[in-house]
């Protein structure tokens, strides 16, 4: 525990010193903070009243982190066996819970007939399937609504040449399927992108998809019991980029959701993003070229996508940007490069940066690549701080090998 002098210059996590932070767990390390969290579920509850929350696991899959949002009351958002296994394991209410999956594996299916999770079946084909564990009493099938969008290209999940969800007619022909089974009770689903801001977008998805469901229900006489609207709600990560009003938000979803159906999102983003924060420590000035200890290994999401995270001096947030930096990592690739002439205070070695909304498919998307191990993660509330997850040793990584 670190108690920060009142005129300290150094950026804080909650009550505590990043730099403390650092020194005491070592770098690169993940950090993220508690109150950040709750706010954030408190601000979907109240924006969505009488919804079924489910947060979507694979946005951050720490252990300690699923329980503390399993308290909350919430449900899990689950994409197979190990995502549904954790969340039952943490506590989640199964019985709000909901499994989204694309190209399950027997296994998966199991499990979710085993736990009696609300199914949301991405295509016809895997519904026989489904059928060799018995019948479900609900099923929900995965719409593509013909459109997407996405801040990236790659996380637009929607309309054409997608890999995700049913069009229409295939939607049509999987509920009467399910019908034919002997199923009576069904709800609808769709998720179309992430990092999305644009409410118009949301509401125009909302009507699309009340349209689908009006269609279906009247074709083949049946009704839904929950429509599953997913996610994409966009959190800022760089300059010129506004928080999304949520309160407002959830206004608009009301208005645009006539349908008597229980609503139900899956936020993962929203939750957990801004939250996290990845410590890294200045190993080398090479000119222009800040070498750091984090990598490509420990967030991929630039390399990826090409993605702005902020970059702030830990050890002095509020001195003056002198300097034009390329900010790289240790990897062999050339896209482990975190940021190209980004403004950045005169930095030296030894130095802490703090990688800001870094909490949400962070570590979950780390890899080992490179004789990179995976880094510890703290969990900090308040004034206190907390090791959620060891750092990986030698010895871990040599485990399991023959
Ligand atoms: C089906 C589904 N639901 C929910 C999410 C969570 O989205 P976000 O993290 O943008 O809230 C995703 C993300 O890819 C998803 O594929």
């Amino acid at each position: 525990m670190y108690f920060i002098p009142w005129d300290t210059m150094e950026l804080q996590i909650g009550k505590l010193s990043a730099v403390a932070i650092a020194k005491k767990y070592g770098t690169p390390l993940y950090v993220y903070d508690k109150q950040i969290i709750l706010q954030k579920i408190q601000d979907l509850k109240d924006a969505f009243p009488n919804t079924n929350i489910c947060y979507a696991i694979k946005a951050n899959a720490n252990f300690t982190l699923l329980k503390l949002i399993a308290q909350q009351g919430v449900g899990a958002d689950c994409c197979n066996v190990v995502e549904m296994t954790l969340a039952k394991e943490a506590g989640f209410d199964m019985s709000k819970s909901v499994f989204t999956t694309v190209n399950p594996t027997n296994k998966d299916l199991e499990k979710a007939m085993q736990l009696g999770i609300l199914i949301n079946l991405d295509d016809i084909s895997i519904f026989p399937r489904l059928l060799q564990y018995g019948t479900p009493q609900v099923i929900s099938f995965r719409v593509n609504p013909g459109f997407g969008k996405g801040k990236f290209n790659e996380v637009n999940v929607g309309g054409e040449g997608s890999k995700f969800g049913m069009d229409e007619e295939t939607l049509s022909k999987a509920y009467a399927l399910a019908k034919e089974s002997g199923i009576k009770r069904f709800g609808l689903h769709v998720h179309t992108g992430c990092i999305i801001f644009d409410e118009e977008y949301f509401q125009k998805l909302v009507r699309k998809v009340l349209e689908i469901a009006a269609r279906i229900e009247t074709s083949l006489d049946i009704r839904f019991e929950w429509i599953d609207l997913g996610s994409g709600f966009g959190v800022p990560y760089e300059p010129g980029e506004s928080p999304i009003d949520m309160h407002h938000l959830g206004k608009v979803f009301r208005q645009a959701f006539t349908h008597p159906a229980k609503l139900i999102i899956e936020p993962g983003r929203y939750i957990v993003a801004q939250s996290g924060t990845i410590l890294t420590e200045v190993t080398t000035v090479k000119g222009k070229f800040i070498g750091l200890d984090a990598s490509m290994a420990t967030l991929i999401r630039p390399a990826l996508y090409d993605a702005y995270h902020p970059f702030i001096l830990a050890n002095d947030p509020e001195k003056e940007n002198t300097e034009s930096y390329n900010l790289v990592g240790p990897v062999c690739e050339t896209t482990d490069f975190f940021a190209r002439d980004r403004a950045m205070p005169k930095l030296q070695e030894g130095n802490i940066l703090a990688i800001q909304v870094s909490g949400a498919y962070g570590f979950v998307m780390a890899s080992r690549y490179n004789g990179q191990s995976f880094p510890a993660e703290v969990l900090i509330d308040n004034e206190k701080d907390f090791l959620i997850r060891k750092k990986e040793t030698t010895e871990d990584l040599l485990r399991g090998q023959l």
